[in-house]
């Protein structure tokens, strides 16, 4: 993985991905460990981020690492007319490797193609979010003790949700049977929809969530609304409240079920669901911070 950008999940083998699991596992253990002391890290967010961008940088400065960069480009040269192309030239020349937001769909992998070092896509309009994808995976091997032969339902913006699509890719790998629930405007596209199909796995669409996916799955990945992504925001509206998972609805849930949501919460899930044993968001955005420091130290070539 040394020098590896990482734009798209498959741009990592299973293997590789299995491998940066495996080393977030050491770093859980063992969280502050002095090895990025002499790297530089930009972290270039054109897009807004809570977890992602700071989970980045705990895990840098867990390591001893220097962050350079922003969270909003508006304080930017971008402002000035600045291409991406430019800033992605000047900002390599400043750092070791490039953590990248960025709102239009294909971006992280031109900066990819254009930069000297190592890009990491931290999310790409609605197309990936790898890093969170690995956090996922990480988080339902914690907890189900496996990867493989789960039933995994996603439900919300299936259409818009990047952190879904890579994780769709990523569990293809694992013979999951996926539960596919969302509105039919908000369907998950056909162009990762294929991947289910290229590997003959089992899949089944609902519009509603009820008991007829709550009791079947081990892992209930809710997603929020994706209002940014809507043109037309009566449709939003419309549509935004779709799902409230409540407490209620989880009574007929197995006991190993863990709700997991890549977060932000809007209204999808009721707070009270956060007191039960099942709700697992909240940790699932701490282990980004271990697969964080995995990631990094594998593509700086320190672990
Ligand atoms: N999960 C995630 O990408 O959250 P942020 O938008 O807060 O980074």
């Amino acid at each position: 993985m040394k020098n590896k950008s990482l734009i798209s999940i498959n741009d990592y083998s299973k293997e590789e991905q299995l491998e940066v699991l495996k080393v977030a596992e050491e770093f859980e253990k063992n969280p502050v460990q002095n090895i990025l002391s002499n790297n530089v890290i930009a972290s270039l967010f054109f897009e807004p981020s809570t977890r992602t961008r700071l989970s980045f940088e705990s895990a840098i400065s867990r390591l001893g690492g220097k962050i350079v960069g922003f969270s909003e480009a508006s304080n930017t040269s971008v402002k000035k007319g600045e291409s991406l192309r430019d800033s992605i030239l000047t900002v390599a020349n400043y750092s070791d490797l490039i953590v990248m937001r960025n709102p239009l769909e294909g971006s992280a992998r031109f900066a990819s193609e254009i930069s000297p070092v190592p890009v990491i896509n931290a999310g790409d309009g609605s197309n990936q979010h790898p890093t969170q994808t690995l956090l996922d995976l990480y988080s339902i091997k914690k907890t189900q003790n496996k990867l493989d032969n789960l039933n995994v339902a996603f439900v919300g913006d299936l259409k818009y949700g990047r952190t879904v699509h890579s994780l769709v890719i990523a569990l293809c790998n694992y013979n999951t049977t996926f539960h596919l629930v969302s509105p039919v405007e908000l369907k998950l596209p056909s162009s990762v929809k294929m991947n289910i199909k290229e590997k003959n796995l089992k899949y089944y669409q609902y519009t509603e969530l009820d008991d007829n996916v709550i009791p079947n799955v081990d892992v209930l990945y809710m997603t929020r609304i994706q209002k940014e992504r809507f043109s037309d925001p009566l449709e939003y509206e419309r549509i935004k409240n779709y799902y409230i998972l409540k407490n209620d609805m989880l009574e007929n849930s197995k006991e190993n079920l863990r709700i997991m949501h890549p977060l932000p919460r809007v209204n999808e899930i009721d707070i009270n669901v956060d007191k039960s044993p099942k709700a697992y968001y909240f940790q699932q955005a701490l282990n980004g911070v271990y697969v964080r420091q995995a990631l990094l130290s594998l593509i700086l070539g320190l672990k």
